[in-house]
């Protein structure tokens, strides 16, 4: 009988993640190799007695799950630093420990970041679009003109390694003010950036640049509405860059198409993909990108090798480099 721990990799993770696993001489390993989602019930039969499940944000790891998985499941590991695809409680109950991949990609996502709140606040997608297709009739003296960050206030809401990564690459382009707000005060984060912390109302009046990088959580899910949006400055700019739930996407496009705020960035939406005809892409002020935050090279790879390597130390009942206290 082999000793060896039964996985299933539910998506054909990036090469270096993929080698771990098979040189590790550790596991028995089956892969939906696809960069497509694995059907939800060939998942389902797939888990059935595993000792390990590797996984992506778009899998929901629910109580139907491990019922499927059944009692050898020790440890599921996502490669993604959002965990909202999870049922944290359910893998408590049941013992099941579980990993995660923070700070790898904290770089990629501060700079996706700054580049999204760039191409929103300076109409970068929308002036692609009227050079390639006739709109460019001649310099003209209001033409496609934006916002700047120069002498601006940016206001994070959520802040964590990533919000403070933003903020370290938005104050070189002169930012006056930095301002954030939590569910507390986080001191020892602000200081590094020399951010001010503010109530939710202060956040959205003050903010020309606001950043969403919270986590989903059933506090955060819709905080960002019609009330937030009410108070803001006719000429802010919205960023999203952390879970589509965090946002009213109602709320957003009548914001949005009323002139309440110029502009929003979102990287994440709800549902994902957004189906094309969704109201929010017939605008010319919303810039939407597929969730790709993370998505350099170096960042992928190194989520899916520190996911298998979280995978591996809890199959050996070690500390995981990066485990999720439950
Ligand atoms: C995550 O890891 O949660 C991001 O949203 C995708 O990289």
């Amino acid at each position: 009988m082999s000793t060896l721990a039964r996985v299933y990799v539910s998506r054909k993770v990036p090469p270096q993640g993929l080698d771990i696993l098979r040189k590790s001489a550790q596991v028995q390993m089956e892969l939906w190799d696809s960069d497509d989602p694995v059907p939800r019930r060939e998942l389902l039969k797939k888990v059935k007695g595993c000792d390990g499940l590797l996984c992506v944000l778009t899998e929901k790891i629910d109580s139907e799950l491990l019922d499927a998985a059944g009692p050898n499941l020790k440890v599921v590991s996502t490669m993604s630093v959002g965990f909202d695809h999870l049922s944290l409680d359910q893998l408590k109950k049941r013992g099941i420990r579980v990993g995660y991949t923070p700070e790898v990609l904290t770089d990629a996502v501060a700079e996706l970041t700054v580049a999204l709140l760039l191409a929103t606040s300076r109409r970068l997608i929308e002036a692609t679009h009227e050079a390639k297709t006739g709109g460019w009739g001649t310099w003209r003296t209001l033409w496609l003109c934006g916002y700047e960050l120069a002498n601006s206030t940016v206001g994070i809401l959520g802040l964590g390694r990533i919000g403070v990564a933003i903020a370290e690459r938005l104050k070189p382009f002169k930012v006056k003010k930095l301002i954030y707000t939590d569910v507390v005060p986080r001191p020892e984060l602000a200081e590094a950036i020399q951010a001010e912390f503010v109530s939710m109302d202060e956040l959205a009046r003050q903010s020309d640049f606001l950043a969403v990088c919270c986590a989903l959580t059933p506090d955060t899910q819709g905080i960002c509405n019609k009330n937030l949006f009410s108070k803001m400055k006719n000429t802010a700019i919205f960023v999203n860059t952390s879970r589509g739930g965090v946002v009213n996407q109602e709320d957003l496009y009548e914001a949005l198409s009323s002139g309440q705020i110029a502009g929003a960035g979102l990287d994440v939406t709800t549902p994902e993909p957004l189906p094309n005809n969704h109201p929010l892409f017939t605008l010319k002020n919303c810039v939407i990108l597929p969730h790709i935050a993370s998505a350099s090279y170096t960042t992928r790879n190194a989520m899916s090798a520190l996911a298998a390597n979280n995978l591996l130390a809890g199959l050996r009942g070690e500390p995981m480099p990066k485990e999720l206290q439950l």
